[in-house]
């Protein structure tokens, strides 16, 4: 029998329609894709959400998704995409309705196939895809009506009212939080939820990968007899598997069973109860996280509806990144003993990475989130939560301060330490958060403020250096000078200087890939085979502006002439918003008369094209020269016969003569 088939017995008798439906499920066509990009009109969809008055050669609204008094919310039809200088928030005709309507990609372009008359065309997938999506389809189809099943033997079976409900509202949770959620109860017989699963002919295969059943000797068992069913739903609301609490104590069984990892339930990215918060965090544009599921039902009871939970383990990044989908700001509120701050911990490097703002709560004498509320009350929980709400960071500080004690040694291992975590705050965006932290601490720390940022700095660049050592040879990075003084402050600006300068080059590449650089060369062929020839893409540190390189160079060769438009529709999120963010909105900003009106010629972008594009490349060059310039320094400490010595110390002239070459052609440049 052909795979596909086998899960056809997915269900039977009756059931055919539902099963081909399944079978033939499509993705849309790439032509189909292109058509409805080909019509986008942003003016046209920002403006039936936003009220738009133009401006210069852009538009200007009230930001949906923040609320603004003055309007700060910029449309560029151009460039096809939208910026709110207020809240920060940016993205394409596409990214504007999956963050505003909650739509999925796809969602959104049969909306916008559906507004523009556009037929959509489905492309068959592959014969391996189609199999996995008609599993978790099957899977999905499964938990639903498990979840119905067991709601039903909650609420209208004699042992549910008797043994799970009141257990239930002894806890105190309300009827109707319990029925928002789901939550359900599995009958202790042996089979009760199996029966009921075979009578309605479900593959038992399936069942058993769902974790509600196991196979025994006696046939399909249940896996969950016994117990209170929290039901867990993906962003969308449908049920991706479960969590099953015990409900009388017992020491040799677990408190909770949850779902073994399948094609739909994958824990490290799950976040239970974000269904039910997302509205709630945009609103408040903070995403309280706990660990347990009855935290969370908990907190929504009492109106705290911005609040998922972890499940108990360690954050993953893939849950991080999705928090940050929602929203900046990650209030991690956890159990105040030694564990709950020890899983926070653990979770702070990755948040920062991610680039949220983490803030810590701890909740007092040995009560979690659920039990404090129900003591305290939900006014008070909410007080608590605003009083006691630390900064992560300074938190972490406080906790190894208070265990180092008057060990020098440790204490400075404290100071390394917190450097390392403050280096982890490393985009161009965020240099005033982290000189801020970096001044903070210091102060904390009693030490000179200079030689932090020098130490931090070195962090900063150590990491470089590995990361780059990583594909230039496998020794280690060379150690600098140690006597780290404030002269590094030079190059904490240098920092961020390269960084702005990637986002530059790759700006130039896309905006003006395609005009000529000379009479055979286009802008592009110039700088492609000026990066080939210097492996400047190995200098280059930002990941997202490689990947961006990466997919140019692909298209190139096959013969595309990408400009940003290309990047623009991109299924990837992470790359469609790192575009938009080197986009630049406001060139056309000035109106048609202002050249007569002064009299002053400002030269364009448009005009200094070419300078940009020289400047960008220098300066990579100029990085990797000075990176050059440290190796060979590092060699000559090396005990060597006179001539290798002598040959090195004329490849540092040269190096130096090029540098000072570089530097000087430079000089002449003004970042933006
Ligand atoms: P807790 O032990 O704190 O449980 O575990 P809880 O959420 O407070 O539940 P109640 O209030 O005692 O009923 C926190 C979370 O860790 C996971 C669950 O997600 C739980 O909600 N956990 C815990 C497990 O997955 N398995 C376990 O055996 C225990
Ligand atoms: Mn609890």
């Amino acid at each position: 029998m052909p795979a596909i088939l086998k899960y056809c017995y997915i269900l039977n008798n009756g059931r055919e329609f539902l099963i081909l439906t399944l079978i033939f499920t499509k993705l849309i066509s790439q032509e189909t894709i292109q058509k409805i990009q080909s019509q986008i009109d942003i003016l046209d969809i920002v403006g039936s959400y936003v009220k738009l008055r133009k401006r210069g050669a852009n538009y200007l609204g009230l930001c949906p998704f923040h609320n603004e008094k003055s309007p700060s919310f910029t449309v560029s039809p151009t460039k096809e995409i939208y910026k709110c200088f207020g809240c920060g928030k940016s993205g394409n005709s596409i990214s504007f309705l999956m963050d505003l309507e909650k739509y999925s990609y796809v969602e959104a372009l049969r909306w916008l196939a559906n507004k523009y008359n556009i037929e959509v065309e489905e492309t068959a997938v592959s014969p391996e895809f189609k199999i996995q999506q008609q599993t978790s389809d099957s899977l999905f189809i499964i938990n639903k009506f498990a979840q119905e099943f067991f709601s039903n033997a909650l609420f209208n079976t004699e042992e549910g009212q008797d043994i799970a409900l009141s257990y239930l509202k002894e806890r105190g949770f309300r009827e109707d939080i319990i029925q928002k959620f789901q939550i359900g109860y599995d009958p202790e017989a042996r089979d009760s939820f199996a029966k009921a699963a075979i009578a309605e002919q479900y593959n038992s295969e399936l069942l058993v990968k769902t974790g509600l059943v196991v196979q025994r000797d006696a046939g399909l068992q249940d896996n969950y007899r016994g117990r209170i069913i929290f039901p867990i739903h993906n962003p969308s609301g449908k049920v991706l598997g479960f969590g099953a609490r015990i409900i009388k104590k017992n020491d040799k069984a677990p408190k909770y069973i949850n779902t073994p990892e399948n094609e739909i339930y994958i824990k490290s990215k799950i976040l239970y109860g974000s269904y039910f918060a997302r509205m709630a965090i945009d609103k408040a544009d903070e995403c309280l996280l706990v660990e347990g599921y009855t935290d969370v039902v908990s907190l929504h009871q009492a109106g705290v509806e911005n609040v998922v939970a972890s499940g108990g383990t360690s954050l993953t990044t893939e849950q991080l990144r999705l928090i940050k989908k929602y929203c900046n700001n990650l209030t991690i509120i956890y159990d105040g003993d030694g564990a709950g701050i020890k899983a926070a911990l653990r979770g702070l490097d990755l948040a920062l990475e991610e680039r949220l703002d983490v803030k810590l709560v701890l909740i007092p004498d040995g009560e979690d989130p659920d039990s404090y509320v129900n003591k305290v009350g939900s006014d008070a929980f909410k007080n608590f939560v605003q009083a006691n709400k630390k900064d992560f960071i300074l938190f972490q500080l406080d906790i190894a301060l208070k265990d180092a004690g008057a060990d020098s040694a440790k204490k400075s291992a404290v100071v390394n330490q917190v450097a390392e975590t403050i280096s982890r705050i490393n985009r161009a965006e965020d240099f005033t958060k982290r000189q801020d932290y970096i001044k903070q601490v210091s102060q904390i720390l009693k030490i000179d403020e200079a030689g932090f940022i020098a130490l931090v700095n070195k962090i900063l660049r150590d990491k470089i250096n590995k990361e780059e050592n990583k594909q230039y040879n496998p020794v280690a990075a060379p150690e600098e000078n140690n006597a780290a003084g404030p002269a590094d402050t030079v190059s904490d600006m240098l920092l961020n200087r390269d960084e702005l300068n990637e986002r530059a080059m790759i700006r130039s590449l896309l905006e003006f890939g395609n005009q000529p650089w000379n009479e055979t060369e286009t802008v592009a062929d110039h700088l492609l085979k000026e990066i080939e020839e210097n492996e400047l893409d190995k200098m280059m540190e930002n990941p997202a502006l490689v990947t961006i390189l990466e997919h140019y160079k692909t298209w190139f060769r096959e013969g595309i002439k990408p400009t940003d438009k290309n990047f623009l529709y991109h299924e990837n999120r992470q790359l469609t918003d790192t575009v938009i963010s080197i986009m630049q909105t406001n060139d056309g900003d000035l109106s048609p008369n202002w050249k007569e009106k002064y009299e002053g010629h400002i030269a364009t972008r448009e005009e200094l094209f070419k300078e940009e594009v020289f400047s960008a490349l220098n300066y990579l060059k100029l990085r990797k020269i000075k990176k050059m310039i440290i190796e060979n320094q590092q060699e000559m400490l090396n005990p060597l016969p006179a001539e290798d010595i002598l040959l090195l110390l004329q490849t540092h002239q040269h190096l130096k003569k090029m540098e000072i070459e570089l530097t000087r052609q430079l000089g002449t440049v003004i970042y933006k």
